[in-house]
């Protein structure tokens, strides 16, 4: 038994995926399955050191320690293979405010940025909050799964009013590991025609067996000095509520125009928690994340095989990084409504919808695998009951 085994009922702790589900989906008591982070409790070196901070009872302003650096250094050095300086890292306090102030420093009112779809839905709220315009390159799938259509790109990046990418790497929700060659392809076309890369590798360090996430930033000496890389322990350890994340940018005019951006919005340091509990699971969440990933292999397989025996209506796209699966639901031959309705008032279990990640969407939903076993048997058992009652 592994310590993901244990239960954990998050329920009355003010908890977003639990607490306010049942609200959100518009149904009674529904299993929730959609806001991406985990019904794991993190490390206990993490939780360990934030008690052991805590005790101390004193929480004035910080300072960042070399050792707050030194641990992502190492941390990406290690697992990235990637060598970083601490000068290149800006904290922010999260990725999704990292995403907005690169959308508002680096382009005007009337530019565009280019966006591939089906994606991460904030991406879409960052670009509209600056009124910029969104460009979408749909991503195109096939019998093995998702991938860019490099020509349609192309097209799409030569538009001059087109300054910012943000890419999705791994990508979420269709869950490709990109690799070094789309990831030098998409490198170097934002290169040749002038527009910055802009890479969201939260989920970089949750990847399958057999793929290897590899920051795009580190493809080649052009790449590093036109990429922002927007990265995060949050998703890896389970401590979003902990607000805090780093932009990586080697190129001094990118960081000081970046940073600019940042000043404006009156934010330096992070919190105090929050560098403790960054710091704890950099240097020693190693063996917790391989034990997770294990998990959410054995869970995976559970979704795959329930699928296949029992609704092999519901296709799932097995993902090489991320622990959310796209569902594809297309042969239940229901309109965006209809599968809404049957998802959320039917089977009563929570998920992001296709249409939200934009084009490309629809018919799909996403499924967060990072729970109990039991409550992924629960949420199976409720999609194959609604599904038969139908029949
Ligand atoms: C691709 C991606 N980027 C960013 C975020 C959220 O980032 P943060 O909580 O650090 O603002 C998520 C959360 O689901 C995500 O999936």
């Amino acid at each position: 038994m592994s310590e993901f085994d244990e239960k954990l009922d998050r329920r009355g702790t003010d908890c977003m995926k639990w607490d306010v589900a049942d609200k959100a989906f518009g149904a009674q008591d529904v299993i929730p399955m959609w806001v991406a982070d985990m019904d794991f409790p993190t490390p206990r070196a993490v939780t360990e050191a934030i008690i052991r901070r805590a005790t101390h009872g004193a929480f004035g302003y910080n300072v960042v320690p070399q050792s707050y650096y030194d641990s992502i250094i190492g941390w990406m050095q290690r697992r990235h293979d990637w060598k970083i300086e601490k000068d290149w890292i800006v904290y922010t306090p999260g990725v999704i405010p990292a995403l907005y102030w690169a959308v508002g420093a680096f382009t005007k009112p009337d530019e565009k940025v280019l966006v591939q779809s089906p994606v991460y839905y904030v991406f879409y709220n960052a670009i509209a909050a600056r009124k910029r315009e969104v460009v979408c390159s749909e991503l195109v799938q096939s019998e093995a799964g998702y991938h860019i259509d490099f020509e349609d790109l192309e097209k799409k990046l030569s538009d001059p009013s087109v300054k910012l990418m943000i890419f999705c790497s791994p990508h979420n929700p269709v869950g490709r590991v990109w690799t070094r060659e789309e990831l030098l392809r998409v490198s170097d076309l934002c290169c040749k025609h002038g527009v910055l890369l802009v890479a969201d590798e939260i989920h970089a360090d949750l990847v399958w067996k057999g793929h290897k996430h590899i920051p795009v930033a580190s493809v080649s000496k052009e790449a590093a000095a036109n990429t922002i890389t927007c990265t995060a322990p949050s998703k890896t350890f389970n401590l979003a509520g902990l607000a805090t994340a780093n932009a990586i940018i080697s190129n001094p005019q990118i960081r000081e125009q970046f940073c600019e951006e940042r000043r404006k919005s009156a934010i330096h340091s992070p919190d105090t928690f929050g560098m403790v509990a960054l710091e704890a699971a950099y240097n020693h969440g190693e063996v917790w994340l391989s034990d997770l990933m294990e998990y959410l292999e054995g869970n995976y397989e559970l979704l795959e095989r329930y699928l296949r025996e029992h609704l092999p209506e519901v296709k799932p796209l097995k993902p090489e990084g991320t622990y959310l699966v796209w569902l594809d639901f297309r042969s239940l031959g229901l309109d965006e409504e209809g599968l809404k309705q049957f998802l959320n008032q039917e089977a009563r279990v929570a998920m992001d919808q296709g249409p939200w990640f934009g084009a490309g969407g629809q018919g799909f939903a996403r499924m967060n695998l990072a729970c109990h076993r039991s409550t992924l048997q629960d949420a199976l058992q409720r999609l194959e009951h609604a599904i038969h009652k139908g029949k």
